[in-house]
């Protein structure tokens, strides 16, 4: 068994997830509740059941939409109900919306108990469940709501993947492709050419994972190196939250990245030395996996107003972190309104 020791928590790769029991026993909880959608209910909640007993489910409905204060409440009010006291352990079962959430709801229960992840869609074994960020959305925007903290443990385990929607599996790989092009050029070689639905995702998922731990460990708090994990993100977010405002079968989350991303690179040449053929390379292989979205409809001035909203701003500034060459990224950038509208003509026109 693999794992990966941060500061203060570990990431345990354990395909059967019996470690979560060995770690349920080691510490003295009061009680355990697994915090589910219908989904993970469903396909997830099984797996975890074969290796832990006694705990009470917290049902959500699924979604970003229902990543809100009004689920948070009911989490809290089923909480009280059942008398979880501060020795309560608190088990994210789920994709980034329940890590999210979950990890913010327990962090604000009576102050804070203790929780852990066990990330079942590949954006959140890759991404989400680590690096402490918790919260959730508000009517201004996504996740403008929250605070860091971090999970007592994260469990990986690729069983999850067999139920998850091939289109969610992709969704995912946005973030591994992010890993790569920030960090390190190598495994963005061989992800390059990888295929990516038929591939053994354990290693792939330990790469991205220690790419991201370096990262998160040394700028916890997102002053200043941890906002390359933003690259692709400054236009990305404005592009989701506006599909999810105003489409029907919105983008997802690496999806809506993935586009950011090819803007972003595009922004790269122009001002942080990004070679043409690079930008070639990247254009090409995102486009493979996530296939031209029509944008020409977005509203480019809310797309602006959103972007102007972001937390990674500093006053009325939009930055983003850009990319030097393939595998390094630099941040704090200051990009014109300008820049992002010829950026997203240059992805409507691809
Ligand atoms: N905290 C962070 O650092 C961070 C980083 C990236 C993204 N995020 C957040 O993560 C969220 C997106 O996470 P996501 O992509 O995991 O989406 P998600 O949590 O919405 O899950 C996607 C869908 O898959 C279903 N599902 C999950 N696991 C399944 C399984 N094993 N089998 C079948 N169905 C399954 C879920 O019910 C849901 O319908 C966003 O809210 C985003 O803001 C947070
Ligand atoms: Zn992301």
């Amino acid at each position: 068994m693999k794992d990966i020791q941060l500061n203060d928590y570990e990431i345990i790769f354990d395909d059967s997830l019996e470690s979560v029991k060995d770690f349920m026993s080691a510490a003295n909880y009061s009680s355990v509740f697994v915090l589910v959608d219908e989904n993970t209910k469903l396909h997830c909640l099984p797996v975890l059941g074969k290796v832990i007993s006694s705990y009470t489910v917290i049902e959500t409905k699924s979604g970003e939409t229902n990543k809100n204060l009004s689920t948070c409440e009911s989490i809290w009010q089923q909480l009280i109900e059942h008398n979880a006291d501060r020795k309560t352990l608190f088990v994210n079962l789920g994709g980034g919306v329940i890590g999210d959430m979950g990890g913010f709801a327990a962090s604000c229960y009576k102050r804070g108990v203790d929780f852990i992840n066990i990330p079942t869609t590949l954006l959140s074994q890759v991404d989400s469940s680590i690096g402490g960020k918790l919260g959730i959305d508000f009517k201004y925007g996504k996740n403008l709501i929250g605070l860091f903290r971090n999970p007592k443990a994260v469990f990986i385990s690729p069983v999850f993947f067999k139920t998850l929607p091939q289109r969610q599996f992709i969704n995912g790989w946005a973030e591994i492709f992010k890993h790569g092009l920030i960090q390190d050029q190598d495994q963005w070689q061989q992800y390059k050419e990888m295929d990516v639905l038929h591939t053994d995702m354990n290693d792939i998922v330990f790469h991205s994972l220690q790419i991201k731990k370096a990262v998160v460990e040394a700028d916890p708090f997102e002053k200043g190196l941890r906002k390359i994990l933003n690259f692709g993100h400054t236009i990305g977010h404005a592009i989701e939250a506006y599909s999810l405002e105003n489409e029907k079968d919105s983008l997802l989350h690496g999806e809506a990245i993935a586009i950011g991303m090819i803007c972003e690179a595009y922004l790269s040449v122009k001002k942080s030395g990004l070679t043409e053929s690079e930008l070639e390379e990247i254009k090409t292989v995102l486009l493979k996996h996530f296939p031209k979205y029509d944008i020409t409809d977005f509203d480019t001035e809310k797309l602006l107003t959103i972007m102007s909203i972001d937390k990674k701003n500093e006053g009325a500034t939009i930055l983003a972190a850009l990319l030097p060459e393939i595998g390094k990224c630099e941040y704090n950038i200051e990009i014109s309104a300008e820049e992002i509208i010829e950026s997203l003509a240059f992805y409507i026109s691809l």
